[in-house]
């Protein structure tokens, strides 16, 4: 295994950290394979992997369940455990110590490695605020009850900013991050933002929820064109690795074989382990998966402001996204679709037209806002 930084703490993550929100089951996604699941994460210990990560409804609740049974028997003083507080269950102060005694109590644990406000957003983090939420945390960590205070985020560049200069308290945040969202939510931009602050970044969804896995026949064109051979798994995940500002990849693992994967390509990484070639060539894997999709759209921003307020490339993405590679995409563009403030979805369009006028890819906007509604809702 390799290890990296995180920030400005001491700790040494391991390159890979399993992310237990695709944990194998049985059926249904509350019916986690406990034995199998139980044995992946441990194996994924034994290899050296020293970051687990669960949040309050992954498996709708069994997650964390499930991530206590695995550090029992001595895993638990292997490996950092990080969970987060599911914000939007957050009503009232009191509903800070609720949860987080759940959660501790799921867990089996005393303490927490690493804490986050599980996906802060714009709306989300003035109201996490105003109840105090923050200094729930510190009073939580200076009781040793937490270890380190984070956040994970979905939201767009700007409130990434605002939140990651907002708190002094905050040592590492959670973004979603790969070669194809490298201008969606925090992005590239956000990445280095938050590492040159000090903060350790864990990138989520390094795959895109599996999506990536599975090229279509252009994109698996470019990665055969290639001197040397790695499989579609392997580029994803060491394009990541290759960056200095990228504390940790957690993967979601749902068999044996993909943890065996994964733990080897992280054993064989490395920052700046992509050349200028290689790196160009997840460029041109990156245009080919975008060619694919149905809205043309090239994020040039030429169409914005709406007077309306439609933040109208981003619903073009999601959609573009989730009508693209379905499935778990599908379910987290819809998820990211309604957590948008009401002003900028597709539905808030006022048909006036002001945006056609000025995109260069000459895209019916008016024609295709519509139909990404529909999709979302
Ligand atoms: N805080 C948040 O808001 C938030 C949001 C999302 C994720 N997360 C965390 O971040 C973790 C990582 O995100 P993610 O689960 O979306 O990661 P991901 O790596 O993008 O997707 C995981 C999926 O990729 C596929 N996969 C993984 N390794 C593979 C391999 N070697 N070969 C083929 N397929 C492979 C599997 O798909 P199949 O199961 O279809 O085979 C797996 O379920 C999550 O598990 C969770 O802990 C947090
Ligand atoms: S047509 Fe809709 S999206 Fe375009 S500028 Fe007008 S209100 Fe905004
Ligand atoms: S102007 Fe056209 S291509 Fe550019 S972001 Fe707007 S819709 Fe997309």
């Amino acid at each position: 295994m390799k290890y990296r930084t995180f920030g400005k703490l001491p700790f040494k993550p391991s390159a890979l950290g399993f992310g237990c929100m695709r944990l194998p089951t049985l059926g249904k996604a509350a019916e986690v394979d406990e034995p199998q699941a139980i044995e992946m994460i441990r194996w994924a210990i034994d290899q050296g992997v020293n970051y687990i990560d669960t949040a309050y409804p992954y498996h709708d609740g069994n997650s964390e369940r499930v991530v206590g049974k695995a550090l029992a028997g001595g895993y638990r003083e292997r490996a950092a455990l990080a969970t987060k507080m599911p914000i939007w269950m957050v009503h009232e102060h009191q509903d800070l110590d609720r949860l987080f005694e759940e959660q501790r109590a799921r867990l089996g644990v005393d303490r927490i490695d690493y804490y986050l406000l599980h996906c802060l957003q714009k709306g989300s983090w003035p109201a996490m605020r105003m109840l105090g939420a923050l200094e729930w945390l510190q009073e939580r960590k200076s009781r040793g009850h937490i270890g380190e205070i984070g956040f994970s985020f979905h939201d767009h560049l700007d409130v990434f900013k605002e939140i990651v200069d907002g708190f002094d308290g905050w040592t590492f945040c959670q973004i979603q991050y790969n070669f194809l969202n490298v201008e969606v939510q925090a992005g590239t931009e956000g990445l280095r933002y938050a590492a040159e602050r000090g903060l350790g970044v864990v990138v989520m969804e390094p795959l895109f929820g599996g999506a990536l896995a599975h090229p279509p026949p252009p994109v698996q064109a470019v990665w055969d064109r290639a001197s040397r051979r790695r499989s579609a798994v392997e580029w994803a995940l060491h394009w990541l690795w290759s960056q200095p500002e990228v504390s940790l990849v957690l993967s979601g693992m749902s068999a044996p074989e993909q943890v065996r994967e994964n733990v080897k390509a992280a054993s064989d990484s490395e920052i700046g382990l992509l050349g200028e070639e290689e790196n160009a060539l997840v460029d041109e894997a990156r245009r080919a998966y975008k060619a694919l999709l149905a809205i043309p759209c090239t994020r040039c921003g030429y169409c914005l402001p709406c007077p309306h307020g439609v933040d109208i490339p981003t619903n073009f993405e999601l959609y573009n996204d989730a009508a693209y590679f379905g499935g778990n995409v599908l379910t987290l563009n819809r998820n990211l679709y309604r957590g948008m403030p009401k002003a900028e979805r597709a539905s808030a369009c006022e048909n006036c037209g002001e945006c056609e006028e000025k995109c260069p890819q000459q895209i019916p906007i008016r024609e295709w806002l519509p139909r990404v509604h529909q999709k979302f809702s």
